[in-house]
């Protein structure tokens, strides 16, 4: 395994690099939702490459970049272990030289959700990950269901630009008791770990509804709300159900949903999402 600073060493080391490539673009700080999809991409290709950067660009002015946690040491031994080729950990001046101007904002679809909760979020994501798609050159690059609306952007940035790539969706990984795997979920305290729970009971009670015949959309999201509303240490950002192509909440479900939410847990914000039907 070779770990690569610089775009000019990386841009040397391409064309020796056997196809297909796949690439696992991360902010570090790994878990088994990340390792499952480099173990996808170590599946599917020759090539291997994963990137762990914590994009600046993607976070607030008051959003958590500073307390993002950060443990590359770890980070390596855990890539080596699932026979990683190639690792990026491009330092913050190599991707965002002094006077970078150039953004990459993907329409409609960065409107709701995490979008109107996060300005300039997916503006960020998508600058860095055309970016990293550029300097990486990947057959395919790998992205968790877990961040819905993100795959949906780079989907969306992928097919409008043409670029030459396949995005590959992996499934959510949860821990046992149900809560989805996140870097952010080492910064709950006991009490928060055992609260963030109701995020996942909220999805489960969707499901379950929608499994019963429910098709009301408005009526999963208030048993979702009374639901999450109960746990005093929980504070309910969105709760919606939408159609999974253009995430327009919806009135009736009548062939398929993305039931999403974000929550904060204390000073922690999770989100998380369950498909029903399609
Ligand atoms: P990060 O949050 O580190 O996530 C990297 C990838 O791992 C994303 O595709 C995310 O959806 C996936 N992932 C995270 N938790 C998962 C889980 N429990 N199960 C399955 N997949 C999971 O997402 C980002 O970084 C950044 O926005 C990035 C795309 C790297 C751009 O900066």
């Amino acid at each position: 395994m070779k770990v690569v600073t610089r775009i000019q060493e990386y841009r040397k080391l391409r064309p020796a690099m056997a196809e297909p490539l796949g690439f696992v673009p991360t902010m570090g700080y790994l878990h088994e939702g990340h390792m499952e999809l480099v173990r996808r991409a170590r599946a599917e290709n020759k090539t291997v490459v994963v990137s762990i950067f914590v994009n600046p660009t993607q976070f607030g002015p008051k959003e958590d970049f500073a307390a993002y946690p950060r443990d590359p040491e770890r980070d390596l031994a855990m890539l080596k272990k699932e026979r990683t080729d190639i690792v990026f950990m491009p330092g913050a001046e190599e991707m965002y030289p002094k006077k970078f101007n150039t953004w990459v904002e993907v329409e409609k679809v960065t409107e709701r959700l995490e979008g109107a909760f996060r300005p300039g979020h997916f503006r960020g994501v998508a600058t860095v990950v055309l970016k990293l798609f550029n300097i990486v050159q990947p057959t395919r690059a790998y992205f968790g269901q877990k961040d819905a609306q993100q795959l949906l952007v780079i989907k969306k940035m992928v097919s409008d630009l043409n670029l030459d790539l396949e995005v590959v969706p992996v499934p959510t990984v949860r821990e046992p008791d149900g809560l989805a795997m996140s870097s952010r979920n080492s910064r709950l305290d006991a009490n928060e770990r055992q609260a963030a729970l109701v995020l996942w009971q909220a999805l489960s009670l969707a499901r379950e509804l929608w499994q019963e015949g429910e098709r009301s959309a408005e009526r999963l999201r208030q048993e979702m709300t009374l639901l999450i509303d109960a746990e005093p240490l929980a504070r309910v950002d969105y709760i919606s159900v939408a159609a999974p192509d253009t995430l327009e909440e919806l009135e009736l479900i009548d062939d398929s949903a993305l039931v999403s939410m974000a929550v904060w847990i204390g000073k922690v914000r999770l989100i998380d999402n369950i498909m029903l039907g399609g």
